[in-house]
């Protein structure tokens, strides 16, 4: 396959135009800024990151030694509400292994724990304009639709990513592919007109032939939490759930007939959770007892911090 260098020039002159060029992360080379933003980009909002986490989590961590020094604790706090608790984890590890700085090939980055094939060139990419193909979701979509690539694995439209690469400008134009995906080329109501690459693309006239609709699939459940206040501090548990590791919750109780304080609803990740809360005055085991008014600093889910919200009036 050769690719016509007239295709590179459209793409970039289209992202020179179009693309994203502000979001904070593109307006540096630091391997850990670009690290720390993919990491946050990964399953939450671009807007979400851009405006709350992102600055928010460098001012407190500036260097990737500052975080390698910092607690846990204190991460998994300025992590609250982003979810996926396993990447601040993850993240914190990866910078005790690297406090002198982020290794700078694809092989070391994948070492590092949840650095996997999309993370590692992205770093390499973005932050060091090596000459390496990313491929996420929305390029992904972008390289089916126009290579035509129906049904194929990841690993082929790797490949393919490796042959539509700019050796001269391998970052621009993997951030243009992005840009494209997310604002040309979308998954529902794709704007063929407005593509800078429509002239041979195989997607044109079907472009939703080339969307994998999964259904998403949800889970519902009802959780029954207890709230015990006493000497304005809160009783909290250890969560014994994976996926909240190292994080307090609120502990759980078995449904009582009274003492009920009511109910809300909470989204995370694949669960659509009813969550009711009951006022409880003993609770058995090991206990951490949060004062209220740190409550904000200490590592709390956000189902926690909204329980509090809603049923503690401090
Ligand atoms: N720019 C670089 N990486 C990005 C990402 N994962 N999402 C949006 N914009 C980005």
């Amino acid at each position: 396959m050769t690719i016509d260098k007239r295709l590179h020039k459209a793409l970039l002159t289209w992202y020179e135009k179009e693309g994203r060029h502000s979001l904070p992360w593109r307006l540096t080379d630091d391997t850990y800024h670009v690290y720390l933003s993919e990491i946050m980009l990964q399953q939450t909002q671009v807007n979400r990151v851009r405006d709350e986490y992102y600055p928010l989590f460098l001012e407190k961590f500036p260097t990737i030694k500052d975080l390698a020094d910092a607690h846990l604790d204190e991460v998994l706090s300025l992590w609250s509400g982003l979810g996926y608790y396993r990447r601040a984890r993850n993240l914190h590890l990866s910078a005790e292994l690297s406090r002198e700085g982020l290794p700078t090939s694809l092989k070391e980055l994948k070492s590092l724990p949840g650095v996997g094939d999309y993370t590692a060139s992205a770093v390499c990419s973005f932050a060091l304009n090596q000459s390496v193909p990313v491929v996420d979701t929305n390029i992904s979509r972008v390289l089916k639709r126009y290579f035509g690539l129906l049904g194929v694995k990841d690993k082929r439209v790797w490949e393919y990513a490796q042959k539509f690469l700019n050796a001269k400008e391998p970052r621009a134009h993997n951030l243009a592919l992005m840009d494209l995906g997310s604002m040309v080329c979308k998954a529902k109501n794709a704007e063929c007109n407005l593509c800078p690459l429509q002239r041979n693309c195989q997607g044109k006239e079907e472009p939703e032939l080339y969307t994998q609709t999964k259904k998403k699939e949800y889970i519902s459940m009802e959780l029954f939490f207890g709230i015990f206040i006493k000497n304005n501090k809160i009783a909290l548990k250890l969560s014994d759930d994976n996926m909240y590791k190292d994080m307090l919750t609120l502990p759980k109780v078995e449904p009582l007939e009274e003492n009920y304080l009511g109910s809300f609803k909470h989204s995370y990740t694949k669960y659509r959770l009813d969550v009711k809360i009951y006022e409880i005055e003993e609770l058995d085991g090991e206990i951490v007892w949060v004062n209220l008014k740190e409550f904000d600093y200490a590592p709390i889910s956000s189902l926690t911090k909204k329980a509090k919200r809603f049923f503690c009036n401090f």
